[in-house]
């Protein structure tokens, strides 16, 4: 029995995921989006799943799946709506964890109608998304909050910096540096800092894997 409950150290824990890019719309046709493939996100969310845990994993427009009876996935477009659904599953979540890459910004005025070409430049005024997770830490009370951080210079800087504006309780920083790490691959180079001021350089590994270390990494800090 001892066993079993070893094995699934997440059950009955709700864990919170969101994955993928937003698709911010220009008009009925186009959009402003990112390469981000939701990969990590949903191998977060098997890896999650395997231990136990009851998920609910947001996710933007992705070729990615996931069949697991523990895994309820909901599709969102934009970042307005990741917001909210994020922000009607947070307050049950034991476990946050936002992998998404949401779109910073999005088009101020949104057309109806398709944009005809007419002069040879065109200008399209954007304004500020809401940061979902930077929400998610002015709101926190219980639950074990993680964010992603994507850089490519002053790495740890930025990334710490990101943890403690945020009010995090471990970051994940996503090293662009290494070739095959980061955007459609199937391999990160991340390292694990917690607010703790623990430092985990890892390796460059399978985006698998790195899921099932977070997990391992979260039960460690949670004592779950
Ligand atoms: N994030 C979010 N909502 C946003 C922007 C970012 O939830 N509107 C989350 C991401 O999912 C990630 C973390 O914030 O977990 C950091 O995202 P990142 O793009 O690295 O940082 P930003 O705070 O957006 O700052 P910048 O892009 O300027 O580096
Ligand atoms: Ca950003």
């Amino acid at each position: 029995k001892k066993d079993i409950l070893n094995q699934l150290p997440l059950r009955g824990k709700q864990v919170l995921i969101t994955a993928g890019p937003t698709y911010e719309a220009i008009d009925p046709v186009r959009f402003i989006g990112n390469h981000s493939s939701g990969k990590m996100g949903f191998e977060i969310a098997k890896a999650a799943s395997n231990l136990g845990a009851e998920v609910t994993l947001i996710t933007g427009p992705t070729h990615q799946n996931i069949v697991h009876n523990l895994v309820t996935v909901i599709p969102v477009v934009s970042a307005e709506e990741m917001y909210n659904k994020v922000h009607l599953h947070y307050k049950t979540a034991d476990i946050a964890i936002l992998s998404a890459a949401v779109a910073d910004y999005r088009p101020k005025n949104v057309s109806d109608q398709k944009i005809k070409k007419k002069d040879s430049t065109f200008t399209v005024e954007l304004e500020k998304t809401k940061d979902i997770l930077k929400s998610l830490g002015e709101i926190k009370t219980n639950q074990f909050l993680i964010g992603f951080a994507l850089e490519t210079n002053n790495e740890m800087e930025n990334a710490i910096g990101k943890l403690k504006s945020k009010n995090l309780d471990l970051i994940v920083l996503n090293s662009l540096q290494d070739k095959g790490a980061g955007f459609g691959v199937s391999t990160n180079k991340v390292t694990f800092i917690t607010s703790s001021n623990t430092i985990i350089e890892n390796e460059l590994k399978s985006k698998a894997d790195v899921a099932k270390d977070l997990m391992q990494l979260i039960l460690k800090q949670t004592h779950a």
